[in-house]
């Protein structure tokens, strides 16, 4: 990780929190991002003591404005970015007869928006991250068991499709240790 530079969404607490503090004890420079500003200037001050390298910025994933600034943040600071790690989401846990349209609409715009909004708005930075390293750049996506095992072969980019967009997909499910690589299989 030494001289990468990373985003993670959703960092200012649970499973993001502690991946933004993985990566940058390993050598990142990592941006957290997060809504919840009171949580961040925690991380942020902990991040100082135990001498860090995380930065930490507010931004809500469903706002391209907010993904526009803070790409610009990035940007203006490293001209690159080598891993972005999709993470922020919500669970509404209501059965479905008790869930409403905007109910559903509201997670789908942080769970799914989010990524797709946050995807967009890094690739031209993603682009010199890849460019930079030989490894590429890197998009993780955090989500369920359950979303995680929908991966199917069919939405896939294959053959000469995935060379052109120089994907090479991969799923990591990590349930338990060991984490199991299903890799579409
Ligand atoms: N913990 C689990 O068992 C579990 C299971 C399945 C999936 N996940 C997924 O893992 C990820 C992290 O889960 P967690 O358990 O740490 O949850 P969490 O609720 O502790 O953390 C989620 C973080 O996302 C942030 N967030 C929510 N909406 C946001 C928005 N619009 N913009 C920016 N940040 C926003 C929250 O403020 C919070 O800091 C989520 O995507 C979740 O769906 C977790």
């Amino acid at each position: 990780m030494k001289d990468r530079i990373a985003l993670v969404s959703g960092s200012a607490r649970g499973i993001g929190r502690e991946t933004a503090r993985t990566l940058a004890r390993q050598g990142a420079t990592v941006f957290a991002a997060d809504i919840l500003e009171e949580e961040l200037d925690d991380l942020a001050a902990r991040s100082r003591e135990e001498n860090l390298p995380i930065r930490c910025v507010r931004l809500d994933v469903t706002s391209p404005e907010d993904w526009a600034r803070v790409a610009d943040q990035v940007g203006g600071a490293f001209e690159r970015l080598d891993i972005l790690v999709n993470n922020a989401g919500m669970m509404d846990s209501r059965s479905f007869f008790d869930t409403e349209l905007e109910d559903f609409r509201k997670t789908m715009r942080v769970n799914m928006g989010g990524m797709f909004t946050g995807a967009k708005a890094m690739l031209p930075l993603l682009r010199r991250g890849g460019q930079a390293n030989p490894a590429g750049a890197s998009v993780i996506n955090i989500c369920s068991t359950y979303g995680a095992c929908s991966l199917g072969r069919g939405i896939r980019p294959r053959g000469r499709r995935a060379r052109r967009l120089r994907l090479r997909p991969r799923a990591l499910l990590l349930v338990d240790p060991p984490c199991h690589q299903l890799d579409g299989r």
